[in-house]
C-alpha cells in the first residue's frame, strides 16, 4: 500500500512536469532567440500540474510584474530581484548581448536615459516549468518612452507625434530556482518591428 501510494506521488510529479503533448524541449529556448512562429510549441497547456508547478508559476509571473516596475521608476538595483548575479540578457541591436546582473543595471540605466520617462507594458504572457529548478517564460511588451522635446505639463497629458518612441517585442526569458527565489538567468529581447523582425526566419 505505501509502495503503491508512493508510486502515484511519482507518477503526480511526472505529469507535473511534463507536457500534455508533445512540446519542443526547455533546453532549446535559449541561448538563441525563438522565432514567433514556434513560440506555440514551446508553450502548449500543461494539464495535471501540481500545486508546487502552480506555486512557481505564480512566483514567476509575479518577479516578471516587478521588471516595469523597476525599469519604469529607475530604480535598477533592484533588478537583482529579477535576474540571478551571473545572468546573460541579450537586448537586441543596438545594446547587443549583456553579461552579468551589474553589466545589465548599468547598460539598462544608460540607455533609458535620454527619454523623460517609459512605460513597460506586458501582454500576453506564458510560463513552462521545465523541472523543480528551471522554468521557461515569453512576454509581449510594448514600451512607450517619452521624449524630452515635448514636455507634459502634468499626468494624463497626451503626448503625440515625435514626442513618443513605442517599442514592440517579447521577452523570452529562462528562469532558475536558487535557494528558492526564481530569476531570470537568460533573457532575450526579441523586436517585432523594424530591421529585426523577420517572422518567416
Ligand atoms: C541576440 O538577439 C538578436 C535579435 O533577436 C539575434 O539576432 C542574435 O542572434 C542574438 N544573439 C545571440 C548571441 O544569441
Ligand atoms: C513636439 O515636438 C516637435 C518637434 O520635435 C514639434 O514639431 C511639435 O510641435 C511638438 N508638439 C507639441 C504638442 O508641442
Amino acid at each position: 500500500m505505501y509502495l503503491r501510494n508512493s508510486h502515484t506521488v511519482a507518477a503526480t510529479l511526472l505529469i507535473a512536469i511534463s507536457p500534455a503533448t508533445a512540446s519542443r524541449p526547455c533546453t532549446q529556448f535559449s541561448p538563441s532567440p525563438v522565432p514567433v512562429q514556434h513560440l506555440s510549441a514551446y508553450f502548449l497547456p500543461q494539464y495535471g500540474l501540481h500545486a508546487t508547478a502552480l506555486l512557481d508559476i505564480e512566483a514567476i509571473r509575479h518577479t516578471l510584474a516587478l521588471y516595469p516596475y523597476i525599469i519604469d521608476g529607475r530604480d535598477f538595483p533592484s533588478l537583482s530581484s529579477v535576474f540571478t548575479a551571473d545572468a546573460i540578457a541579450n537586448y537586441s541591436v543596438p545594446i547587443g548581448v549583456v553579461n552579468g546582473l551589474s553589466a545589465i543595471e548599468s547598460t539598462l540605466g544608460a540607455a533609458l536615459a535620454s527619454f523623460l520617462g517609459t512605460q513597460h507594458l506586458l501582454g500576453s504572457q506564458s510560463v513552462r516549468i521545465c523541472d523543480r529548478n528551471s522554468a521557461i517564460s515569453v512576454s509581449y511588451y510594448r514600451a512607450v518612452h517619452f521624449l524630452p522635446q515635448n514636455k507634459t505639463t502634468g499626468p494624463g497629458d497626451v503626448v503625440t507625434g515625435d514626442a513618443v518612441l513605442y517599442a514592440y517585442g517579447q521577452y523570452q526569458d529562462s528562469w532558475e530556482k536558487r535557494h528558492g527565489r526564481w530569476k531570470i538567468n537568460y533573457r532575450n529581447l526579441v523586436y517585432m518591428v523594424g530591421d529585426a523582425w523577420d517572422p518567416v526566419s
